[in-house]
């Protein structure tokens, strides 16, 4: 069973800031202003930014000018590329430098794949809900989205199988683990029988992760792409952004060899390459591990961050209301009754001082209304109880205007 396709443009417009009354933008302000908690962001806490090691791996890459200061290749410095494959955190797949392709972060590595295996009307099965950057750049490419039945672990293997036979799909785009905006992981038996699907099927799958190195409980899971017969059918997508820090800009993709090229001339059309002097620093600062800070105490505050918001949470929310419980990334996703609109919610909770993402944006049918997304990474657990407590007076208040009667 599958829900909805639309268009791409009403999306765009939907999402981009700058009509009157886009939630986005009210969003944007909102968060700036003094006071407020916002559980709106995706952004790590600067508290656990590896400042000295990051420093140091700069001064490293302009300590070599001649090449850091240099025009670059567009598959990627291969100094970084080298030790990137040597580091892979995906057990299994033997991986070059050749496989891999350096990118300004993973959001340019779905905007490549969108350019190279997308025509305008192809459509794409995504997870409902999925990311919501995802969509914007593949709808730039004119692809069309369907969502396929997701369960507490992820898309549903028959539903997959019934909507490739249905709209025969360019590609299946899959979150695994962490999902944002859901939280949700899903399982290695999932992860097989999804893998069995696209191999039968001969799909072409892209497994955006880049939240595996944020794991607050549970076991790490191997890649799909680490499966059996997966490597030649994934893009694989990393990036510096959540493990170290989003402003260096830099993520890579292991793609199969048959795309290999095609993005490497999409790459050079774009923005011919990725910083060199950022490309320098990262090949720094992962060939000396001894510099850096322990991911000890940030996964840990996270972790109970995460917890607090699970435990809070509920009681702000009407009753029949669904939280996810994640076991890592950034956050949490709840699904209220049918009846509840939380992108009519989010101005109750601005003038509570406390900011949302609604839930309309990740869903490729827009006109779902009942769900919202909230971080915990950057709030401390004083500022998780306010918030819920402000969130709580901002739903009995929409509740007294919008549902009676
Ligand atoms: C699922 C997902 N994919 C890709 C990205 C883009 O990350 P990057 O900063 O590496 O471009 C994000 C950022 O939040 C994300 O959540």
């Amino acid at each position: 069973m599958t829900t909805g396709v639309t268009e791409f443009i009403p999306r765009l417009s939907r999402n981009f800031a700058g009509t009157e009354d886009s939630p986005v933008r009210a969003l944007l302000d909102l968060v700036s202003r003094p006071g407020v908690i916002s559980f709106a962001g995706g952004i790590p806490d600067p508290e656990y930014f590896d400042l000295e090691a990051i420093r140091a791996a700069y001064q490293a890459s302009l300590d070599r000018p001649e090449r850091s200061l240099q025009y670059s290749s567009s598959e990627g410095e291969r100094e970084l590329r080298e030790i990137l494959a040597a580091n892979l955190t995906v057990e299994g797949i033997p991986t070059q430098a050749d496989d891999l392709l350096v990118t300004t972060g993973s959001q340019q590595g779905l905007t490549l794949m969108g350019q190279v295996m997308v025509d305008p009307g192809d459509v794409i099965l995504v997870e409902d809900p999925t990311y919501l950057a995802a969509l914007q750049t593949f709808g730039l490419s004119g692809a069309r989205f369907v969502a396929v039945d997701c369960d507490e672990e992820g898309m549903i293997p028959d539903s997959l199988e019934s909507s490739i036979a249905e709209h025969d799909p360019k590609l299946v785009y899959l979150i695994p683990s962490y999902q944002n905006p859901s939280g949700r992981t899903m399982s290695m038996q999932r992860r097989r029988a999804v893998a069995d699907v696209l191999l039968a099927t001969g799909t072409m799958l892209i497994e955006d992760d880049p939240y595996s190195s944020l794991r607050y409980s549970g076991e790490a899971l191997d890649a799909i792409c680490s499966l059996d017969g997966m490597a030649e059918q994934t893009a694989l997508l990393q990036t510096f952004s959540k493990s170290v820090a989003p402003g260096i800009r830099l993520g890579w993709a292991r793609v199969p060899s048959s795309i290999r090229d095609a993005m490497i001339v999409a790459k050079q059309a774009i923005d011919l390459h990725s910083s060199t002097v950022d490309q320098y620093a990262a090949a720094y600062y992962l060939a000396h591990p001894e510099t850096h800070r322990s991911d000890e105490e940030k996964l840990r505050v996270y972790g109970e961050r995460c917890h607090a918001m699970a435990r809070e949470l509920p009681r702000a929310l009407p009753a029949g209301s669904r939280v996810t419980t994640p076991q890592g990334g950034m956050f949490l996703w709840a699904e209220l009754p049918e009846a509840y609109d939380t992108d009519t919610l989010l101005p109750y909770a601005m003038r509570e001082g406390v900011g949302f993402v609604p839930g309309s944006s990740f869903h490729v049918d827009t006109s779902i209304r009942n769900t919202m997304r909230l971080s915990f990474v950057t709030n401390a657990e004083e500022d998780i109880v306010e918030g819920v407590n402000r969130l709580q007076r901002a739903v009995a208040a929409y509740e007294a205007e919008q549902l009676q009667g």
